[in-house]
């Protein structure tokens, strides 16, 4: 297991598709240990592999302390309602902002054992699989904020 360098956004690969995987061998299994390595130290609930440099759709989610959700192909298979909260990236160090998501999405994906499986999440796991599959199609956050935090209201949230 190893903690791997977080890409930033002045990097043009987060604006890359990333591939489907087609077989899941030892280096997406090692992929999946070391992104939870590093989202771990990074203290963060999400994290895709193009952020770790690896154009492959993979992600994990991790809203519950010491509960990762492993994703490898996933799709949003249903969504319903809507939130306007906070959000930010480990890819987009010190920026905040409101976004426009589902309040509860459905996600299909592949576990590492290769088989197929659906997971609901609403409120901030809606909204961290919707920003984890963006990466995996090259979208940020700020790309659909309604509108990014000032100054002021960051340093309220301190
Ligand atoms: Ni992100």
């Amino acid at each position: 297991m190893a903690v791997m360098k977080i890409i930033k956004d002045t990097d043009d690969i987060l604006r890359k598709k990333s591939r489907p995987v087609e077989q899941i061998n030892q280096r997406i299994l090692t992929l999946l240990d070391d992104m939870a390595d590093t989202l771990h130290k990074a203290n963060g609930c999400g994290l895709a592999a193009v952020q770790v440099g690896i154009l492959r759709r993979v992600v994990i989610v991790e809203v519950e302390k010491g509960k990762i959700i492993e994703l490898i192909n996933p799709e949003i298979i249903a969504s319903e309602g809507q939130q306007n909260e906070v959000e930010g990236c480990l890819s987009i160090p010190d920026r905040w902002g409101i976004t426009d998501r589902p309040m509860k999405v459905t996600v299909k994906a592949l576990d590492r054992e290769g088989k197929e499986f659906k997971v609901t999440g609403s409120g901030l796991a809606a909204r961290a699989f919707c920003h984890e599959i963006d990466h995996l199609d090259g979208k940020l956050f700020t790309d659909n904020a309604i509108r990014m935090l000032t100054k002021e209201e960051l340093e309220e949230m301190e």
